[in-house]
């Protein structure tokens, strides 16, 4: 099937018609029988790269499965998702990561490239299958124990040196566990007020500064995840201009949302790293801006309802972010579109390894690709996501842009807003 994008935008560009064949963006300008959409005010961007999702299967289908957040992912104007290993079992074999990689090419809406642990059951004591994992059909290059700190420095460092060999990255879940026993939300005036335990920004910090200076010494990849205070963004500053090999990450919620949201005692805006403050938000948007945090990713967290409508001190971290994040982004950086392509696709691609995506629409390139329409503004209703969980924090909120269309291979996941299946 072709596709004829008629007077579309390309990153903000004058207008063209854009033409999908064959799976890629042509040149040949030969439309006949291509399948018109019309494009006039819409922007294309490259598919939008996720580098931290987490599709809980197997194990908790209930919250999400591989199929529901692929669909989450695509109506966001994602064509390609790096899956979290905090599912169950964890993601910690050859067999697990194949399964999850088998079930994305099934449900086919985007590319599910799996992550592995890098401890057994993310327990933090033995290095798990790395070698395995990597050479397995779904060729895992990224290595987490997100939801948990590899906090052992012996493991830590052991863990770099290993993927080294096959360019792997080590990607941190940055807390320094022993600073955080019992915390509930962001350590501040806030914390103080309600009587909440806190999460000292140090305990981000802390486990930073040790891991660039590990990744320097055996010079390896270090990525970080979801970094959130402003002191990280120093850290990372430092080792990036001492030619550290570390890449990090920011949330849309760490830089849209502070810890204020937490005298609602309304645990939708539990998350782990916590909210922090307005200082630190700032500090993040300027990171962004400037290149010290490379990328945007969701941390996407679906939680089933009794993990997330209870009492703040039961509920599990976490929040959706697949479908809301461009319009976070939007609202948060403005309309810099050659910016939001680099940090939530170009970028995100080269990190993760994913060759085929991270390219602007241009004759030549394969069609992972998403249409935005700038103009529009949406009001965000939670009932009408496509995860299967509902744990939003933006609901009630409007929002700019919208996702028209989202094409994977020259396919289409996403038409006229709604998911093609
Ligand atoms: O808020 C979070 N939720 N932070 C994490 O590190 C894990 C994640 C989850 O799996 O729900
Ligand atoms: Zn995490």
């Amino acid at each position: 099937m072709k596709h004829l994008l008629k007077g579309v935008s390309v990153l903000g560009r004058h207008r063209a018609d854009l033409l999908i064949k064959d799976g890629k963006v042509s040149g040949d300008g030969d439309v006949k029988g291509a399948d018109v959409i019309d494009a006039d005010g819409l922007i294309a961007l490259p598919g939008l790269v996720d580098l931290h999702t987490h599709l809980r299967e197997p194990g908790r289908e209930d919250a999400e499965t591989v199929e529901t957040g692929s669909r989450a992912a695509a109506l966001g104007g994602y064509t390609a998702v790096c899956a979290m290993a905090n599912t169950s079992p964890v993601a910690d074999t050859a067999g697990v990561v194949e399964q999850v990689y088998r079930l994305g090419r099934e449900a086919g809406l985007v590319d599910v490239q799996p992550i592995g642990a890098v401890t057994v059951g993310l327990a933090g004591e033995r290095l798990a299958e790395l070698g395995a994992m990597a050479t397995s059909a779904a060729a895992v290059r990224i290595f987490s124990d997100d939801g948990h700190c590899v906090s052992d420095p012996r493991l830590m460092r052991r863990a770099l040196e290993y993927v080294k060999a096959f360019d792997g990255v080590i990607a941190q879940h940055a807390e320094e566990p022993r600073l955080t026993e019992g915390a509930q939300m962001h350590e501040g005036q806030v914390s103080i007020r309600l009587g909440l335990a806190g999460w000292p920004a140090v305990a981000e910090e802390a486990i930073i500064a040790r891991d660039v200076l590990l990744a320097e010494h055996v010079g390896s990849r270090l990525h970080v995840c979801h970094v959130s205070t402003a002191g990280s963004v120093e850290v990372l500053r430092h080792a990036k201009a001492r030619g550290v090999r570390v890449t990090a990450e920011v949330t849309p919620h760490h830089l849209l949302l502070t810890d204020e949201r937490a005298t609602s005692y309304d645990p939708v805006f539990k998350v782990n790293p916590p909210l922090r403050t307005s200082a630190d938000v700032t500090a993040l948007r300027e990171a962004l801006r400037e290149g010290v945090i490379d990328v945007v990713a969701t941390d996407h967290a679906p939680h089933a309802v009794e993990d997330k409508e209870c009492e703040w001190a039961y509920a599990r971290p976490g929040m959706l972010g697949l479908e809301t994040a461009l319009s976070i982004v939007l609202d948060v950086i403005g309309d810099d579109w050659d910016l939001i392509a680099e940090r939530m696709s170009r970028m995100p691609a080269r990190i993760a390894g994913l060759s085929e995506h991270g390219h602007d629409p241009a004759p030549g390139a394969m069609a992972n690709l998403t249409l935005v329409d700038p103009a529009a503004r949406r009001t965000i209703e939670p009932a009408e996501s496509a995860s299967r969980s509902r744990n939003t924090p933006y609901a009630g909120m409007t929002l700019p842009g919208r996702i028209v269309a989202t094409f994977l291979r020259g396919e289409p996941t996403v038409l006229d807003g709604k998911a093609v299946r």
